[in-house]
């Protein structure tokens, strides 16, 4: 898929990887650009810098989700890509309250379930659509220093797997985006971006070339760090060497 002439909408548009999505496929030539966030303020600033349409929206809330879908679709036309992007990290295993568990499950997994639930009968019955999915290497992976994110990210990465074997002989394409350590608001403050940076940070603009290039070739899963298919290959191989792998880095850096 070219973005070109497309309507595309971003959640989390406001920051970070969303950001640089959002001004890039402006850049490319999106009919419409769309950039939700729950920071009205900065979802307005970004759309305002591209041409876009700036919504506040929590992707958490299906109101939310299902006003933001309609509104573009009356104001813009019919969504040919729904990026869901917007998450959040909270750091912790089990002690973590379960609040803040519900809190992440809701943002780094509902959204994209309730997303879907709203655009997906729309994209099936005008024969098709495409949804970008934001994960992370740590739903491949895992996370150190935080099970609440390994765990989300990972249902995140089943769901959109689940969604392509389901609609994707029926028009729709699900990609799913699972980077390690991007330079955002997210990593700031964590030095070199902490365990996700081993194999160095990102800036977000790269990340967004590697989900154009992603959406062109139509590619399930978008590596913007080309050594996560190798890990991911190593785990595949070797489940237990993979783990003392890993234990490894725990001690490093957990
Ligand atoms: N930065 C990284 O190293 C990294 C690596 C892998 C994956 N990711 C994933 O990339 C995505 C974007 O993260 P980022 O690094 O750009 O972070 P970021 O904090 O810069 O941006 C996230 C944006 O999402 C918005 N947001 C959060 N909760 C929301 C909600 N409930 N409703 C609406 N908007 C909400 C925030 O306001 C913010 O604008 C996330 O899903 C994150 O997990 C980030």
């Amino acid at each position: 898929m070219q973005v070109r002439d497309r309507v595309c909408v971003v959640t989390g548009g406001a920051s970070g990887i969303g950001r640089a999505l959002a001004r890039r496929f402006a850049a490319d030539g999106a009919r419409a650009v769309v950039v939700v966030d729950r920071d009205a303020k900065g979802a307005e600033a970004v759309a305002g810098s591209v041409g876009g349409v700036g919504m506040q929206a929590d992707v958490a809330r299906e109101d939310d989700i299902r006003r933001v879908i309609d509104d573009v679709e009356t104001r813009c036309g019919p969504i040919d890509l729904f990026c869901s992007n917007a998450g959040i990290l909270v750091v912790g295993g089990p002690e973590v309250p379960n609040d803040d568990w519900q809190r992440i499950w809701d943002i780094n997994v509902m959204a994209h379930v309730l997303a879907a639930r709203h655009l997906v009968p729309r994209m099936l019955a005008r024969g098709g659509g495409y949804l970008l999915q934001t994960a992370s290497a740590a739903g491949l992976l895992s996370q150190v220093g935080s099970a609440p994110y390994a765990v989300t990210k990972h249902a995140a990465v089943a769901f959109a797997e689940w969604l392509a074997i389901t609609y994707g002989d029926r028009g729709l394409t699900v990609s799913v985006l699972c980077p390690q350590a991007v330079r955002t608001a997210m990593t700031d403050g964590i030095p070199g971006g902490g365990v996700a940076g081993i194999d160095g940070m990102l800036e977000p603009d790269l990340v967004a070339d590697a989900v154009i290039e992603g959406l062109a070739a139509e590619r399930f899963l978008i590596l913007p760090h080309p050594e996560v298919a190798e890990y991911v290959r190593r785990k595949g191989e070797d489940v237990e060497r993979w783990l003392r792998g890993m234990r490894r880095l725990q001690a490093r850096f957990g």
